[in-house]
């Protein structure tokens, strides 16, 4: 190692590069100068893709253009059906998790791209938007193929006349979801969209930089995104609520009882999942915006997920958001209103990462152009620690 270069564990507070794409910082996060609040409440996941892959604000007519080449894209081919039903029975051995299944849909996507191997801006556009309009339908497939009903509209990936957000849940539940549900579904996916050098991000730039292909990023993105550090903290979240909930019961809510059990996860240094964040230290941007359309939609709730109210559950969360800030100064990230708002949805659990990648797919792909368009090998160098010299 240089003598001058310092050790930096998980990269913590090294600028690995520039990018044009987002701002994360402690007061704000910006996407290609929006500020996240202002899209949340202004715009569709369709204009803030088209603002990430293009770089600018979508016009009327080019948003009309990008959103019938999404509808247009949505159907997947053949053989990622005949893969996604081969995978049945890995999902239900548990073998495999939607995650896993997911990236390998993306790289079949990638073996059959006539432009898989084109690198230049206008094909990592042209698979970008086709991965952008395919995830989701990847997506309704899997899960009804694991609820063991019929593919929802194949030959059309859904229902033409359904937006990215209500589509993707008409093809998980092949029912035309309540315009509310689709309207805070299209939120989180906005809110997940882009977040500068994430783990997931860094990965998919890492890839990128060796001037491998899109796909190939893409699908080393999902295993990053994966993990319940980074992405699958949505999926761990709501787990680690259910199993307070079956620990304490509905009527520990609000009681004692919670305190006790989070004091138990503190005795025994648990992490708790949906809190903490490597650059938030004051409070994720994201979280309270999604938490209170989540909550909203809570109040509205109609169904019984797990034998309590979705109103409950956003008790129950608050209440362990409560603890966890007076004991640890710890606040929320996005993945925990995210995992109590597509539980009050009615999505099913295994599936909140892989809705994760149908938004970050738009992220990660603005970030392989970028690094395509002004590359240099990502290569940072290791302080050894092994044994000293010895002979063979
Ligand atoms: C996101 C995360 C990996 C960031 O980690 P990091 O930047 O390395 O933060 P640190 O581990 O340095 O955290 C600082 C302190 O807060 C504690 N902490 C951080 N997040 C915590 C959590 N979720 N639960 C309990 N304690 C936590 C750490 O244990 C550490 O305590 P210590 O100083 O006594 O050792 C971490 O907060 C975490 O594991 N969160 C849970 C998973 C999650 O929600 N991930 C999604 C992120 S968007």
């Amino acid at each position: 190692m240089a003598e001058s270069a310092t050790i930096s564990k998980g990269l913590e507070g090294i600028i690995a590069g520039e990018t044009g794409i987002c701002a994360v910082d402690q007061t704000s996060l910006i996407y290609r100068g929006y500020e996240i609040a202002d899209l949340a409440a202004h715009a569709t996941f369709e204009q803030v893709a088209y603002l990430l892959l293009v770089g600018q604000k979508p016009s009327e007519a080019e948003l009309r253009a990008f959103s019938a080449e999404l509808i247009a894209n949505r159907p997947v081919p053949a053989q990622v059906v005949d893969y996604l039903r081969a995978a049945g029975p890995m999902l239900k051995a548990g073998t495999a998790v939607p995650m896993d299944v997911l990236r390998t849909c993306v790289s079949i996507l990638g073996n059959l791209d006539a432009d898989s191997q084109d690198n230049s801006p206008a094909a990592n556009l042209r698979k970008a938007k086709r991965l952008t309009a395919k995830i989701p339908t990847i997506i309704g497939h899997m899960q009804r193929i694991i609820d063991g009903k019929d593919l929802v509209n194949p030959a059309t990936g859904g229902d033409p006349a359904l937006g990215h957000a209500a589509n993707l849940l008409f093809l998980m539940s092949g029912e035309k979801p309540r315009p509310d549900y689709a309207k805070v579904l299209d939120v989180s996916l906005i809110l997940y969209a882009e977040h500068d050098f994430n783990a997931s991000t860094f990965t998919s730039r890492v890839i990128a930089g060796t001037l491998s292909d899109l796909h190939g990023a893409v699908t080393g993105g999902i295993a990053a995104l994966k993990g319940p550090l980074h992405g699958g903290a949505n999926e761990m979240a709501m787990e680690m609520l259910k199993e307070i909930m079956r620990d304490v019961g509905e009527k520990g809510i609000g009681t004692a009882a919670v305190d006790d059990w989070m004091q138990r996860a503190f005795d025994t240094k648990r992490k708790l999942m949906g809190f903490g964040h490597r650059v938030y230290k004051n409070g994720d941007h994201r979280a309270p915006i999604l938490h209170a359309l989540g909550r909203k939609l809570a109040l509205t709730d109609t169904r019984n997920p797990g034998g309590h109210s979705a109103g409950k559950w956003f008790d129950l969360g608050e209440q362990v958001q409560k603890i966890m800030l007076e004991k640890k100064n710890i606040h929320p990230n996005v993945d925990f209103p995210c995992g109590l708002t597509y539980f009050t949805m009615g999505i099913a659990v295994p599936q909140y990462t892989p809705i994760f990648v149908a938004s970050r797919v738009t992220g990660w792909s603005a970030h392989v152009m970028e690094q395509h368009a002004n590359n240099r090998l990502i290569r940072p160098i290791a302080q050894y620690v092994g044994p000293a010299l010895r002979h063979w």
